[in-house]
């Protein structure tokens, strides 16, 4: 027979997990899948599963495995520093510390509406959400929503053309990039388009270089909900701890419970 003290420890214990961030039904997935739609840069080695073995016995049992192939820069994916900086952090030297990072949410679908690929984070909008929120908080990924992710199971359209030179996507601006690395709060940034420099433009990659030069970590192609909360939320960010990587494959969930 459950007693009315049980069941009050019972909500007392769920109280407790769910306060102490424990437990949540509202952690969010902000991953791509890694499969054959999976987008890589240019030329770059696309997701393949280049081996596989199943055993389906008669007896009953069953063994399956599988290998695969794929670019660094490949699906959601993390840039190190090391990307575009000699000096910069590899994956696997990157610190925990920052892996856990506060997310600011920059809503840009506005943009993307008027100017297409055209589309910029400037430093106005990150002016903009400071007015309304405060400033940037230590810690913080900038994570810019452009709406791009609509296009992404339409792989020309998502990229802006069949190859490097013809690609075009909504990005950052070398203002906004200045303004995140001067601010000494920002970890990492990502969104949701291929790329944090607009596939347009000179072979230089200056949004790149500034953040990798402040050990700024990017996040391309991210999967961001479009009620994804502009503050307040946390993002762990997990890559794979690829040795001496320039970029990994990422996995990137969110709780965005009491937001
Ligand atoms: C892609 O993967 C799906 C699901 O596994 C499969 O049905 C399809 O044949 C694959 N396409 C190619 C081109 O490999
Ligand atoms: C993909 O986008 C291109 C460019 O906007 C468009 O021409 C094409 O019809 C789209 N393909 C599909 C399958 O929607
Ligand atoms: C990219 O595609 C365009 C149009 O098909 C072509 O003119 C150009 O030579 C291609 N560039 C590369 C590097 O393949
Ligand atoms: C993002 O901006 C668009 C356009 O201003 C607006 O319609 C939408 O509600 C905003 N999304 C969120 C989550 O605030």
């Amino acid at each position: 027979m459950i007693t009315m003290k049980a069941i009050t420890c019972l909500i007392l214990a769920i109280t407790y997990l769910k306060v102490n961030g424990l437990i949540s039904n509202n952690v969010i997935d902000l991953t791509w899948p890694f499969n054959n739609k999976t987008i890589s840069w240019g030329a770059g080695k696309k997701f393949e599963i280049t081996k596989e073995n199943f055993v389906d016995g008669p007896d009953g049992t069953w063994y399956g495995s599988r290998e695969f192939a794929l670019a660094e820069h490949s699906g959601t994916h993390l840039d190190a520093p090391y990307h575009f900086y000699k000096n910069g952090w590899k994956v696997d030297e990157i610190p925990l510390s920052r892996l856990i990072a506060t997310c600011v949410k920059i809503n840009l679908s506005e943009e993307t509406e008027k100017f297409g690929h055209k589309a910029r984070l400037l430093p106005k909008h990150l002016n903009d959400w400071e007015q309304r929120n405060g400033p940037v908080p230590p810690n913080s990924v900038i994570l810019v929503y452009f709406n791009w992710g609509q296009y992404y199971h339409n792989e020309s359209k998502y990229l802006g053309g069949e190859n490097s030179t013809l690609y075009r996507f909504p990005a950052l601006s070398p203002q906004a990039a200045q303004w995140i690395a001067d601010s000494n709060k920002v970890v990492g940034v990502g969104l949701d388009t291929p790329g944090i420099d607009p596939g347009e433009g000179p072979p230089t990659k200056p949004v790149h270089t500034i953040l990798a030069k402040n050990q700024i970590y990017a996040l391309e192609n991210v999967k961001i909900p479009p009620d994804f909360p502009e503050k307040g939320a946390q993002l762990l960010s997990m890559p794979m701890l690829l040795s001496g990587g320039t970029g990994a494959p990422v996995r990137i969930i969110s709780d965005v419970s009491n937001k």
